[in-house]
């Protein structure tokens, strides 16, 4: 879990532990993480790639909240080569971060990224979300 520490991931990492998934969180401050018990919190930096080796070793499926205006890419040059089957990519600022043409004429980078990574688009949840709302407040 990518952004583990902050609103949204936050609550995900504790569903999902409490569900009795195992968790691998990143924070750049693992000591302040303050995660449920089990979670396994790795320190890493996004801004620097090359601490994410380890953060990604083993892992199968990342849940990606990324981080107001990071660029993705060397994060997902890494999730390639660790081999990750599935990502779960969460955005909203990032589908308008200035890129052209958008929001409905082409990719934001982000997406763009994820779709060379995956072969496909990012499939959009968003209906999904806005059914379920009573789930996060
Ligand atoms: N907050 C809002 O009201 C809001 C509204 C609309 C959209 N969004 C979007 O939602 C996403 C998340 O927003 P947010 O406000 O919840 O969080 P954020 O402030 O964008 O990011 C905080 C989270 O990202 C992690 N993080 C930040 N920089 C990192 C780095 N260099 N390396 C590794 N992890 C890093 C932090 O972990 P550690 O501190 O533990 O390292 C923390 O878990 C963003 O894309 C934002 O644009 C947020």
């Amino acid at each position: 879990m990518i952004g583990a520490t902050a609103h949204f991931g936050r609550q995900t990492v504790e569903a999902l532990a409490g569900a009795g998934r195992k968790v691998r969180a990143l924070s750049r401050t693992p000591e302040k993480a303050g995660l449920p018990e089990g979670v396994e919190v790795v320190r890493g930096d996004l801004a620097r790639p090359e601490t994410l080796g380890a953060a990604l070793d083993g892992v199968t499926e990342l849940f990606l909240v990324l981080p107001y205006g990071m660029d993705a890419q060397p994060l997902l040059d890494r999730v390639r080569q660790a081999g990750v089957r599935q990502i779960v990519f969460l955005s909203s600022g990032a589908v308008v971060d200035g890129a052209d043409p958008q929001p409905d004429g082409g990719p934001a980078p982000v997406n763009d990224a994820v779709e060379q990574l995956t072969g496909h688009p990012p499939r959009p949840y968003t209906q999904w979300v806005t059914d379920n709302l009573a789930a996060f407040r």
